[in-house]
């Protein structure tokens, strides 16, 4: 049975009072007993939001990871120092580092190996363009970015990774996929890694992300491969995330 999983990402919002409010917020919205809940944060705002989720249930996470290890990379961070800094997660992939600072699905499976190399889990973003759907390209899209980290990395290293399917049109427009053009695109997912490896599709989480928001999580959450969401706009409200978090 997958544990369901639901991650905020901050991206590049919020003053450090401004985070350290929020992620107290959601730590005053959760029970002793709860779990499977992370929100990826600015770098340079980790520490201050470790310090108010620690002995929590909110995992921490980075939103990106250096595609090297250590030395002269001026303004990247590495995996060490996010395992330093506390983190569980990091994202890689993201459709907007993919589209806005050129990250390629080789520095993409770069980034992802360097993350597991360290002990942070990679959270590994895919997902088509709205000209790529319109193309019929979403199948092959996944297929591209999937196997660029499974060439790099092998199937078995997905067993201590999460998947996000973020259908780039989908990502703050407020047009979020059907449950059912989700459901497809998780399902395929999973089938294709069943094909490699039977235990890590049936044990892989997979997200949903793009424009999930409370009114609609709880029926994309009810997929069955929908194995929770990463949450871009409606995670910097503690509320609304809070209120998807319950969904799950
Ligand atoms: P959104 O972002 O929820 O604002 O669409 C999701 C994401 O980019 O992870």
């Amino acid at each position: 049975m997958r544990q369901t999983l639901i991650m905020g990402n901050w991206k590049m919002n919020g003053t450090r009072a401004e985070s350290q409010a929020l992620a107290k917020a959601i730590v005053a919205g959760l029970d002793a007993g709860d779990q499977g809940i992370a929100v990826c944060v600015p770098f340079v705002y980790l520490s201050d939001v470790l310090s108010i989720i620690e002995s929590t249930p909110v995992a921490l996470g980075a939103q990106n990871v250096a595609d090297q290890e250590k030395g002269a990379y001026t303004g990247e961070i590495s995996a060490t120092m996010l395992k330093d800094c506390g983190c569980t997660y990091a994202l890689v992939g993201h459709s907007e580092r993919r589209t806005y600072y050129g990250d390629t699905d080789t520095s993409v499976a770069a980034r992802f190996c360097q993350a597991q190399k360290q002990g942070v889990t990679p959270v590994l973003c895919i997902g088509e363009t709205l000209e790529e759907r319109e193309q019929d390209k979403t199948f092959s899209v996944i297929d591209q970015q999937l196997n660029a980290v499974i060439d790099a990395a092998g199937v078995e290293a997905l067993a201590n990774a999460v998947i996000a399917y973020e259908p780039v049109w989908a990502i703050g427009t407020g047009k979020t996929a059907t449950a059912e053009q989700a459901q497809e695109v998780h399902q395929y997912i999973r089938e294709g890694l069943a094909k490699q490896n039977a235990d890590v599709a049936e044990n892989v989480q997979i997200l949903y992300g793009g424009s999930m928001k409370p009114e609609n999580a709880g029926e994309l959450l009810s997929m069955n491969d929908i194995d929770g969401g990463l949450i871009g706009g409606a995670s910097l409200d503690a509320e609304s995330f809070l209120s998807i978090y319950r969904s799950a």
